[in-house]
């Protein structure tokens, strides 16, 4: 069985489009995502891309036995169910979501698309299915890459965010990533 690093690789190669990057998250930035975790109320935790499990291993650790994991790539999906254990892999498409997590179950998403890859029909679709998956306060973190910070496609996702979301943040950026990377953080309405 492939290293995470070879596994990441190879995947990048199959589909570079898809995967977006030949490096995957840092442990600085997995942490500063699932930060919010700490103060969100009860619930799943929802992760959308989970690759390789680069940020997967931080929410097992934040969150025993509550870990749900989408990834679109098989290989990826076998992967993380062989090398992760106590979480939920489901080889799917984050805009599916809404086929496995039911509706307001979720305390936290966390998602490292490739947003800038991703039709402007397709990131409608997932902040679609991430706002109705989360419960009240649940938190929705990403980030963007800062390469792509100014490519149309972040710009059209950073108005979405604050479509959807009542409450957006983006935290400073982590010069520790590779590429380095911007976190954003949007909460669903407390009711
Ligand atoms: C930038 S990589 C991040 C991988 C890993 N989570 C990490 O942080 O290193 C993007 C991941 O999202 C997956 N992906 C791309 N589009 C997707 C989609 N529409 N639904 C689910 N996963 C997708 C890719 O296969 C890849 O594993």
């Amino acid at each position: 069985m492939d290293r995470p690093s070879v596994a990441f690789l190879k995947a990048a190669a199959r589909r570079p489009l898809g995967v977006a990057t030949v490096f995957p998250t840092s442990s600085a930035l997995a942490r500063r995502l699932i930060t919010p975790l700490t103060q969100s109320p009860p619930g799943r935790v929802i992760e959308l891309g989970a690759g390789t499990g680069a940020i997967t291993r931080h929410l097992v650790d934040a969150a025993p036995g509550q870990v749900t994991a989408l990834e679109i790539d098989p290989e990826l999906a076998r992967f993380l169910r062989s090398h992760l254990g106590d979480i939920r892999v489901v080889c799917a498409p984050a805009e599916d979501m809404g086929h496995v997590v039911e509706p307001r179950t979720a305390r936290a998403v966390v998602a490292s698309l490739p947003w800038t890859m991703l039709s402007p029909l397709t990131q409608e679709r997932i902040f679609a299915a991430v706002h109705k998956a989360l419960v009240p306060g649940g938190v929705f973190a990403t980030y963007l890459c800062l390469n792509a910070y100014l490519h149309p496609k972040a710009r059209t996702f950073r108005a979405r965010l604050h479509t959807w979301f009542p409450r957006v943040e983006e935290g400073a950026i982590e010069w520790r990533n590779l590429p380095p990377a911007v976190p954003w953080f949007a909460w669903s309405a407390r009711n």
